[in-house]
């Protein structure tokens, strides 16, 4: 078996000298144009468990980078003249050429051919190998000739980097954030070898053209850099090394192996994919994807079939370190938005930032760091005149927010929750029950679900509405009923259902029209949600107009009478409201179409018209669609601009959902996936916000509270198996002020006293994992 690698980086190194042991009778060659110790960029970085993860591939090459590796383990965030540090982080880096050179003698021993200074052109010149493994990196050009066959596509990121060295030694993973005159910059620093340290400069396009370097030479550069980080650098120069500005490349390949006649090659490394610099996983996933392929001929033994199992089982976990990557990237291109935050809060978002790293993985590192987040959170709420024990501090899911009057006792919501079990608009048992059994859970605030301003307003024939004194009732009851048994404060969402309307029940075919019984729809224009399938609704007139305004006023004064505390409005999900504000449903030519301005003009007529009716001592929220996922949606500009509208109006909180306008959206679904958006508007308008989506546990709600994305977590489905989840959260976190109804207190003690047995186990088998 011949084997061609082209590009002796760490990806076609680790493979060569992986496959050269398990196989020695192949005849291995890499081609790399440099020679062997050009020294093209300063230090790598892995995490010490992604090195881990290589000892069980080549022992001996895991020894000698071991060795060759400086080791740390504590990060620290420089900001506003303050550090604040983390431990117990983990991580390793060495020198790029010692990586190299390590991996080249261990090629070279096992009997892997090396041609250096050979530029490979093409994919002809190895007509008679079996296997081309392309790891040519980044500018791959393989890929680039190959392109109608690997459909590359490449998001240019708009920030701009560079990537320096320095002799400044450095006890930590540094990241230097600096304000400037021209802008914001940040060092994300760390030491490879005793006096050297990587350093990677990052800012955006316009604090880069402020400085001027898009005209200034790399000598000119330094010097300016130099002295913006004079300080940091304590007396150290920063070291060019081909340091030009890039904006970083995110690389995707639709497929990974080209097969062709006798030609098989396969893309691997940063050829395949890439991960911002900012996660420190470039490398790791050139060395993984050398290890998978390698696991896949072995599994497989016939080459083509192998290389297809790599592309198949690969993708998933490369498509995840990206995902990180693209979160962690998203992080640094917004930092403006962060700059107001005390120290504390920053440091947090900083480690948070991408997904992977929580409140609670943070605590086991370094609980100390942990303590200091705790205690500035507690006093910023006591500082809100809350009375807050500072000594023994709750976790921030447990502390009190206040939004006008109301006054939630914790930060957890139950999103609103179609039912589709009402008659003729009432609630009924099945409400009262549901209800009441997820007030008496816990959470601070309990949403009820999507109730209707009309009969025709309604999603189901199941829907609930609120256009009469039966149904205001009916609630009222469900109202008193939390209240005495239960400290939740209760919302009731107030929505029309517009082109979404007079469809099946949730469980039968959603969103397509009833079988027979069908009313006739509105919406903003006459464009039905399925073409061909659903109705074609009638483009609101003026009249229409005024009758929703009236009807949702009207509901506004019931839910007052019906004692809810706060209300909301639903303008999110493609229903009559958010029909307005996107573009994708709305094609009006009137004031109320074409500019954002125009867009919100009804739905600000209807909020309006509630904040009248309802008590101007409660607070009333607005759920959005943040995005519509779809070409043509809701623009970023457009939703912060209807943002700002909403809380000139008196909105008190943006309850950020997203998607849902139309059938062909293509959301990116993950952990915690829609918490961006709230983070957004929450620090980019200065509002309070709620998010929502695909958060189930405690520790991720702690999470997004720290980091300052929202002020309140909602959780819908996981409320449908668990009404309990903040009770047994107050029993995880040891909080003895969390209120429990008092036919439930023996349940109490024993989940206090479980839970904090198991907590401390499960503590210390993580602990026992890290070490
Ligand atoms: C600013 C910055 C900071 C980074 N920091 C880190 C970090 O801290 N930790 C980390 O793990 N990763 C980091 N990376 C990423 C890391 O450098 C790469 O992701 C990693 O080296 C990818 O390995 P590779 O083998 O796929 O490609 P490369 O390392 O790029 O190797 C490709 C090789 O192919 C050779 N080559 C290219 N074309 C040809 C050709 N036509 N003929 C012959 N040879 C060719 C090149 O000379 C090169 O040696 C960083 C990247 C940048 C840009
Ligand atoms: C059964 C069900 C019914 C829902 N009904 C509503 C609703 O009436 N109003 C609303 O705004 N969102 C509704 N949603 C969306 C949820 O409030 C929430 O935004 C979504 O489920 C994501 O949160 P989760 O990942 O915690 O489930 C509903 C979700 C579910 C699962």
């Amino acid at each position: 078996m011949k084997v061609t690698v082209i590009g002796g980086g760490p990806g076609g190194l680790y493979f060569a000298l992986l496959a050269k042991k398990a196989w020695p009778r192949w005849e291995i060659t890499v081609y790399e144009r440099n020679r062997p110790d050009d020294t093209f960029g300063f230090g790598v970085v892995f995490s010490d468990q992604t090195l881990d993860s290589f000892k069980a591939y080549d022992l001996v090459t895991y020894e000698r980078i071991r060795r060759r590796f400086a080791y740390w383990g504590d990060v620290d965030v420089v900001y506003k003249g303050r550090t604040m540090r983390s431990g117990g982080n983990g991580f390793c880096g060495c020198s790029r050429v010692a990586l190299l050179n390590i991996l080249q003698d261990r090629g070279r021993e096992l009997g892997v051919q090396m041609r250096f200074q050979r530029e490979v052109e093409d994919l002809s010149e190895f007509p008679d190998s079996d296997l081309i493994v392309v790891a040519d990196g980044i500018n791959s050009i393989i890929r680039t000739k190959n392109e109608k066959h690997f459909l590359p596509s490449t998001d240019l990121r708009p920030n701009k980097f560079t990537w320096l060295g320095s002799t400044r030694p450095l006890d930590a993973f540094k990241y230097f954030f600096k304000e400037t005159k021209e802008g914001l910059i940040v060092a994300h620093c760390y030491q490879y070898e005793p006096d050297r340290s990587t350093w990677v400069i990052e800012t955006d396009e316009q604090t880069w053209r402020n400085f001027g370097f898009d005209r200034k030479s790399e000598q000119e550069m330094v010097q300016t850099l130099q002295e913006v980080f004079a300080e940091e650098l304590d007396g150290h120069p920063l070291i060019a090394n081909r340091s030009l500005w890039r904006n970083f490349p995110n690389i995707t390949n639709k497929t990974w192996v080209l097969t062709e006649g006798k030609t098989a090659a396969v893309l691997i490394g940063d050829a395949k994919a890439t991960a911002h610099f900012s996660i420190g996983s470039g490398t790791k996933l050139a060395m993984e994807d050398a290890v998978a392929l390698y696991e896949a001929l072995r599994k497989q033994g016939d080459v083509q079939q192998a290389l297809s199992f790599y592309d198949r089982a690969r993708r998933e976990e490369v498509e995840k370190t990206q995902h990180a990557a693209n979160v962690s990237l998203a992080w640094f291109e917004h930092m403006k938005r962060y700059w107001g935050m005390a120290p504390e809060q920053f440091a947090f978002g900083v480690m948070s930032r991408s997904k992977q790293i929580t409140w609670e993985n943070l605590e086991l590192r370094d609980p100390a760091f942990v303590k200091r987040i705790h205690q500035w959170f507690a006093n910023k709420v006591r500082e809100q005149g809350f009375e807050v024990d500072l000594q023994n501090p709750p976790v921030p899911m447990f502390t009190p927010f206040r939004l006008r009057d109301m006054v939630v006792e914790n930060r957890v919501v139950v999103s609103p929750m179609d039912q589709y079990s009402a008659v003729d608009g009432v609630p009924t048992d099945w409400h009262f029950v549901h209800l009441g059994s997820r007030a008496i859970g816990g959470a601070g605030l309990v949403y009820v679900e999507m109730t209707c301003p009309s009969p025709e307003a309604r999603i189901s024939p199941g829907c609930t509405g609120l256009w009469n004194e039966t149904q205001r009732d009916a609630f009222g009851k469900i109202v008193q009923f939390c209240k005495a048994h239960s400290k939740a404060k209760l919302c009731m969402q107030l929505g029309h259902s517009g082109r979404k309307g007079s469809t099946q029940l949730g469980w039968e075919r959603m969103d397509h029209p009833l079988e027979r019984g069908n009313w006739p729809l509105v919406s903003a224009s006459p464009i039905p949600y399925y073409e061909g399938v659903s109705q074609v609704p009638k483009q609101m007139s003026r009249a229409d107009m005024d009758k929703v305004v009236r009807d949702f006023g009207r509901s506004a004064a019931f839910a007052d009478q019906a004692g809810f505390d706060m209300l909301e409005i639903h303008m999110a999900h493609g229903y009559l409201l958010a029909s307005f504000i996107s573009p994708l449903t709305n094609h009006r030519r009137d004031d109320y179409g074409g500019s954002i301005e125009n867009r919100m003009r009804f739905p600000l007529e209807v909020f309006r018209a509630c904040r009248k009716a309802f008590d101007a001592n409660k607070p009333m929220s607005v759920r959005i669609s943040a995005t519509d996922w779809a070409p043509g949606g809701l623009s970023g500009e457009d939703l912060i601009a209807a943002v700002r509208m909403l809380k000139a109006e008196g909105c008190d909180l943006i309850d950020c959902s997203t998607g849902q306008t139309v059938p062909q959206q293509k959301p990116v679904y993950g952990r915690m996936y829609q918490a961006p958006f709230a983070d957004w508007v929450r620090n980019e308008v200065g509002i309070a916000t709620m998010t929502v989506g695909a958060v189930t546990t405690p520790d991720q709600v702690n999470t997004l509270l720290a980091s300052g994305k929202a002020d309140l977590v909602a959780l819908a489905r996981p409320h449908l198996t668990n009404p309990y989840f903040t009770l047994q959260a107050s029993a995880w976190y040891q909080h003895h002020a969390q209120h429990w109804p008092l036919p439930y207190l023996p349940g109490r003690d024993q989940a206090f006293r479980l839970a904090e047995r198991e907590r401390a186990e499960l503590t210390d088998l993580k602990l026992r994992a890290m070490k």
